[in-house]
């Protein structure tokens, strides 16, 4: 059977890349094989990660081109070097432009550390979301997968994961358990989005458009 072919984008730490190396390795994400990693920070640890599971990285950085639209072109190219079905969003902090979405529409999937539509959209990343959970009250938080449109943190919601704000949580302590619910919900959610949403015997989306 002819496996989806992922690229996962990182920006940082690969905290969920690795999780999704160690979920193709027990199959709890079958019919998949992670093709390439490509990221727009060179020191992102995620980069190590990827080298140490031998999947190919890449990197590239805006400050090369004049638009963000350019950068994503030459990001395309390699794309479809790769046939690349699917992307994964793990931690990758750069904004996707039009000429990728048009290509992967409705084949880019991202993990946000909040239970959207609470706490997303553009400069809520990172520590800014649990700090914003906290300051907010809120009893609740968790994660949320969701498809990536051209308004951020807006695309179809695909899986989301709960749990309780403490009273004693800081920002890197919610971050740190919220993590742990990500490491657990992106593997089986990108699962179930190939087995459902994805033809597994027709891949490479870009043969329709070119
Ligand atoms: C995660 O919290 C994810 O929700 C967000 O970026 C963080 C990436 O962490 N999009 P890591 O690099 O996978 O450890």
């Amino acid at each position: 059977m002819t496996k989806i072919k992922i690229a996962v984008f990182v920006s940082g730490n690969g905290s969920n890349l690795d999780s999704l190396i160690k979920s193709v390795d027990s199959n709890i994400l079958e019919n998949a094989s992670l093709e390439l990693v490509f990221s727009n920070n060179k020191n992102a640890l995620a980069l190590e990660k990827a080298k140490k599971a031998n999947i190919p990285i890449l990197y590239d950085e805006q400050i090369n081109y004049p638009t963000s639209e350019e950068f994503d072109l030459a990001l395309l190219t390699k794309l479809k070097k790769y046939n690349i079905d699917l992307i994964v969003l793990a931690g990758y902090l750069k904004i996707i432009s039009p000429p990728i979405l048009n290509v992967f529409k409705d084949r880019i999937l991202n993990i946000h550390p909040s239970l959207l539509p609470d706490f997303g959209g553009k400069n809520m990343y990172g520590i800014k979301v649990h700090q914003s959970v906290i300051n907010s009250n809120v009893k609740i938080s968790g994660c949320t997968v969701h498809l990536v449109t051209e308004e951020i943190d807006k695309g179809r919601i695909l899986a989301q994961s709960k749990l309780d704000v403490l009273s004693g949580d800081t920002p890197d302590k919610l971050a740190k358990r919220v993590l742990e619910l990500e490491h657990n919900l992106f593997p089986k959610t990108i699962n179930e989005f190939i087995h459902k949403e994805m033809k597994i015997s027709s891949c490479a989306c870009y043969a329709k458009t070119s």
